[in-house]
């Protein structure tokens, strides 16, 4: 019975020692690159960004403007049959539910039909939620910059009864809670539905 001698297991050419060190680099390599895709930050989502759009008293108001506050971010318009009002009667709960700590939060209400929604009409429809609610407008290219920024889908309804003349149109449009941090880089969002109490439990816990 012959046993095989050590030097058998070891690679004897310098060929095939340089093809071990390959592959010993490369598994060190993927084990490193393993190690990094597990434990570096995340990068953050590309959500928000710029914006200089009038609010309901007719004042321009940018981005920078909310620095410093937890900005609830959603997108809709006056017009909208159901989702729109539940999401802001949900958000004016929330602010309620969260007592003095509110005024460190700013709702944004941002239109996604600038035909419609004048800062006279965004005035008295928000003036039905609540007071800390700033709901803004603008040209359309500049309610398209805004969406885009925050990823949001718009489009106005087409076909079934609705006619290009109907002044009674519907805007469909994603109905997101974006919630951004005081340096106006998102944090979280919330979706179409989330009751008040949960929102306002997530940002009890970042205030
Ligand atoms: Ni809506």
């Amino acid at each position: 019975m012959a046993t095989a001698p050590a030097s058998t297991f070891l690679p004897r050419s310098p060929w095939a020692r340089g093809v071990a060190a390959v592959a010993l680099l490369l598994s060190l390599g993927l084990l490193a690159f393993g190690a990094w895709t597990v434990f570096a930050p995340q990068a953050p989502p590309l959500i928000g960004g710029a914006f200089s759009l009038t609010d309901q008293f007719g004042k321009t108001r940018t981005d920078a403007d909310f620095r410093g506050q937890f900005l609830l971010v959603f997108f809709g318009f006056t017009h909208c049959p159901d989702v729109c009002p539940v999401e802001l009667q949900t958000l004016s709960d929330a602010m309620d539910q969260l007592g003095p700590a509110a005024g460190k939060v700013t709702p944004l209400f941002i239109t996604v039909d600038p035909a419609r929604d004048t800062p006279e009409v965004m005035k008295q429809y928000v003036a039905n939620f609540h007071p800390r609610i700033v709901a803004l407008t603008g040209s359309v290219a500049d309610v398209a910059a805004v969406a885009k920024a925050y990823r949001v889908y718009y489009a106005r309804q087409t076909g079934g009864t609705a006619s290009n003349n109907d002044a009674d149109y519907i805007m469909n449009h994603s109905a997101i809670v974006y919630l951004m941090g005081p340096d106006g880089r998102f944090v979280s969002h919330f979706d179409p539905g989330t009751s008040a109490a949960t929102m306002a439990d997530a940002l009890r816990k970042l205030l």
